[in-house]
Parts: C-alpha cells; sequence; structure tokens
C-alpha cells in the first residue's frame, strides 16, 4: 500500500503508526493531530527508530490533511480518551464533533479510502464516520472485536497455561458492557474450551474480557488502554493491506444479517483489499442469539441519540 493515515497521535494513534511502520504495511505512514507538534515531533521520533528497527516506510506528522491526499486507509484514533468512572457512552458528545470533522476532511483528501474507526464510544462512532462519508459499509469498519477477543484469548491462555495462539475465540456485538464472548465457539487447539474448563470458570473470564477496558482505565488512571488495541487495529490494517481474507470481530453496519439492519454491531467480517468483504452468519444457541440481540439495542439507543 502507498499511503495509511492515523488520525489522532496521542496514545492509541502514535503506537499504531509505529506498529504500521515496523510491518511496513505502507511506503507511507502520515499521522494527523490537532495538536501543533506533537504529531511531527512523534513522526520525526519514530522515523528515526527506523534504522535501528529496519523499516523503510516514512512517518511524517501534520497538523493538516495535505500530506494524508490520496491515503488508501484512515486508522481514526482521534477523540478524547476515558477517564477513570467515565462510562464510553459519557465521552459521545465531544467524540461525535471530532469524529465528524474527521470524516469531512477523509471525504475531501482521500474519497475512496477505506476507514477503520477506534475512537469510543465504537459502534456509534462507526455510524457517524459512515453518514458523514456517505460511503458504503465496504469501507467503514470498527476496531473493537479484535480487541476484545484477545483479552478473552489472553486470560484463557494465562489460566490454562497454554500458547495464546492455540486460543481461538471470537468476541461479538457493541463493544461496551453488553459485549457477547461465544463461549460456544472458544476452543484450545480446536478442543471445546468446556472440555478444559468448568462453566464458573468459563464465566470468571467472559467477565473479565467484559470489564477488560475499565481494568486497564483503574490502572492508569488518566488514561485508556493503547497497546492491546494499537495492536487489533494494525491486524485488522494488515489484512486489508495484504488481502488477507481474515476472518476477524469487526463493528460493521448490518443490512439484515443477524435479523438486523441499520446498526454497527461486532459480527465476524472477512477483509481484504475491498474493506469488508463479507459478514460471516454463524449459528448461536438462543442465549448467545438472546444477548446479542440486547448488545445491539443498546448500540442502537446510543445511535439514536446522535444528530447529524
Ligand atoms: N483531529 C485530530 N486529532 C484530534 C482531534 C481532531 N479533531 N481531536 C482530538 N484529537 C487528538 C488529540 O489531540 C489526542 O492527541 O486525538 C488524540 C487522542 O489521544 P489520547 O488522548 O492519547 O487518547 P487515546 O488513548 O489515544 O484514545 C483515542 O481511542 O480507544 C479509543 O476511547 C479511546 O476514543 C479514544 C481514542
Amino acid at each position: 500500500m502507498n499511503k495509511i493515515t492515523v488520525v489522532g497521535a496521542g496514545n492509541v494513534g502514535a503506537t499504531t503508526a509505529q506498529r504500521l511502520a515496523e510491518k511496513e504495511l505502507a511506503r507511507e505512514i502520515v499521522l494527523v493531530d490537532i495538536v501543533d507538534g506533537v504529531p511531527q515531533g512523534k513522526g520525526l521520533d519514530q522515523w528515526e527508530s527506523a534504522p535501528i528497527e529496519g523499516f523503510d516506510s516514512r512517518i511524517t506528522g501534520s497538523n493538516g490533511y495535505g500530506a494524508a491526499e490520496g491515503s488508501e486507509l484512515f486508522i481514526v484514533t482521534a477523540g478524547i480518551a476515558r477517564k477513570p468512572g467515565m462510562s464510553r457512552e459519557d465521552l459521545l458528545r465531544t467524540n461525535v464533533d471530532i469524529v465528524k470533522s474527521v470524516g469531512l476532511e477523509i471525504k475531501k483528501c482521500s474519497p475512496k479510502a477505506i476507514v477503520i474507526v477506534v475512537s469510543n464510544p465504537l459502534d456509534t462512532m462507526c455510524y457517524v464516520m459512515k453518514e458523514t462519508l456517505g460511503a458504503s459499509r465496504e469501507r467503514v469498519l470498527g476496531m473493537a472485536g479484535v480487541l476484545d477477543t484477545a483479552r478473552y484469548r489472553s486470560f484463557l491462555a494465562q489460566a490454562l497455561d497454554v500458547s495464546v495462539e492455540d486460543i481461538q475465540a471470537m468476541v461479538l456485538g457493541g463493544h461496551g458492557d453488553t459485549m457477547v464472548p461465544l463461549v460456544s465457539y472458544t476452543t484450545v487447539a480446536g478442543i471445546p474450551i468446556t472440555q478444559l474448563m468448568d462453566a464458573d470458570e468459563i464465566e470468571k473470564h467472559v467477565q473479565r474480557a467484559r470489564s477488560g477496558g475499565a481494568e486497564i482505565v483503574a490502572f492508569l488512571k488518566t488514561g485508556s488502554a493503547y497497546y492491546a488495541p494499537s495492536a487489533a487495529a494494525v491486524q485488522m490494517a494488515e489484512a486489508i493491506v495484504k488481502d488477507k481474507k481474515r476472518i476477524l470481530p469487526c463493528s460493521a453496519w448490518l443490512e439484515g444479517e443477524y435479523g438486523m439492519k441499520g446498526v454497527f454491531l461486532g459480527v465476524p467480517c472477512k477483509l481484504g483489499a475491498r474493506g469488508l468483504e463479507q459478514i460471516i452468519e454463524i449459528d448461536m444457541n438462543p442465549a448467545e442469539r438472546a444477548a446479542l440481540t440486547k448488545s445491539a439495542d443498546a448500540v442502537r439507543e446510543t445511535q439514536d441519540m446522535v444528530r447529524l
């Protein structure tokens, strides 16, 4: 890929840019932020790590979108981060305005770009981005499921003392307290998790994954998670850049799948060069299906509060 732009040069954005460069996912990586000097300084610092890390992706930072022109992919992390005691929904008003303004800039400078949204509240910010761009659903995806799933996988790997690589799982639904970890699709090297762990212990890890974001906020006090979130966004970017057709849980605009439409929700998505290439509908048990519907209702409630 020629150019990827990361909007927001804060914790998530800057870490994302560094990870993109270290994987050489684009010839050029642009960091955009409104704070004077921050994207320029971080971009230069990162570029100066190139001779040591051995990557040739050029990173530059800017306050405007001139350098971002013609980007094929954007990763949007602009916004304010959650503070302790603040729910994702509290962020709503401020971040709607921010994401809308970013969307208008993307529309002007790179009208065909694919956009991965990271800003919270995630599913609603995806809606704001899609509406602002006037884009088809192929081009707007939200990063949440990969992160929520990674948290769940990391807890299971630790508890079972096995490689994280051998834990397959999928967390669907909205990125919030109503997320839906699918226990029936959780396996360890293909072995159903229920054969290796009792139901109470599985539930403990499910609950921890559900509050995984808040757990980090409680530690950090002045910010929210960024190492795992940036890794998750870059995994989605890599699937698109390399046209890998990976199946990852992402927030996508539903048009009838799972019996729902007009809402962004975490579902299994095939990601490739065109962005969202397919939403895969899987069977769920009645409890999981009910939890997914409940999660969609919660997202819809926030989405409906947004006036564009
Ligand atoms: N355009 C570009 N950048 C902006 C804009 C804007 N309109 N408004 C704010 N920003 C920038 C801020 O200047 C800041 O540098 O977004 C950056 C956000 O960085 P942090 O405060 O460090 O937040 P971070 O932890 O990176 O989280 C960013 O991702 O995970 C979500 O909930 C999180 O919504 C938050 C986002």
